[in-house]
């Protein structure tokens, strides 16, 4: 059984006016349902780790190495000791603003694992490939690529490039052809042994809100939300995490 999963990403967003807001968040949860992750800016999930309830925490990014000589960067072992369960990596903004590619992000999601972090591995494609129909085609080289190698405890997040921030959602029917196709090539990629043997759960994420997130949770091979704008706020958040139940 693969339990469904709601994953809000704050990426720069949050401080800590924010406590507040995130306790009456744990506090409205559903009793049952979908698992929620939370994914704050580092700096605040030492504090809210101490008052997360059912709410797991996430980080946004974390470097390849356990330590050393990387200003700047936060490994996954501090992560992990801070309070976090799950990490991103390979979300489009990092491979965008800080030039990451494939490799890196496998990189990423081994050390991850390595330190008891699950990875949520994000890939997606842009529009133009899109629209030369080589979406496919671009999702498994990414996927082959950004999979860590030795571990298949993992969550894969599929987000278009072009959905992100913009408001523009995919159509349920684009989503399914995608998700079915990376749970094919989840069993499927095995360059160096990155092939997840156990039920991986698959997320959609790019411009999800209460209006669309049912459709999007109905279809078949999707597990779970990955949620930016919409989990600034618990007027938005909460009605999706609700819908999963
Ligand atoms: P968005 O972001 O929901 O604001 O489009 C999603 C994401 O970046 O994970």
């Amino acid at each position: 059984m693969r339990r469904r999963m709601i994953v809000g990403n704050w990426k720069m967003h949050g401080s800590a006016a924010e406590l507040a807001a995130f306790e009456a968040l744990r506090d409205s949860l559903p009793e049952e349902g979908a698992e929620v992750v939370v994914c704050p800016p580092a700096t605040l999930i030492a504090e809210l780790a101490g008052r997360s309830g059912r709410i797991a925490l996430g980080a946004q990014d974390c470097h390849w190495r356990p330590s050393g000589a990387h200003t700047g960067d936060v490994s996954a072992e501090m992560l992990a000791e801070a309070g976090a369960r799950y990490v991103i990596v390979g979300h489009s903004e990092r491979r965008d603003n800080h030039g990451e590619d494939d490799g890196l992000v496998g990189d990423k999601a081994a050390a991850a694992a390595r330190a008891g972090l699950v990875p949520i591995v994000c890939v997606g494609e842009r529009l133009f490939e899109r629209e030369e129909g080589r979406h496919l085609d671009r999702l498994e080289e990414s996927l082959s690529r950004s999979l860590p190698t030795g571990s298949d405890n993992l969550v894969v997040a599929y987000e278009p490039v072009w959905a992100i921030g913009t408001g523009k959602a995919p159509t349920p029917e684009q989503v399914a052809e995608v998700a079915g196709f990376l749970r094919d090539a989840l069993g499927r990629v095995n360059p160096e042994g990155r092939r997840a043997a156990r039920p991986v759960r698959i997320l959609y994420g790019g411009s999800v809100t209460p209006d669309n997130c049912a459709a999007l949770l109905a279809v078949e091979d999707i597990d779970g939300l990955l949620v930016g704008g919409a989990s600034l706020r618990s007027e938005t958040f909460l009605p999706i995490v609700e819908s999963a139940r």
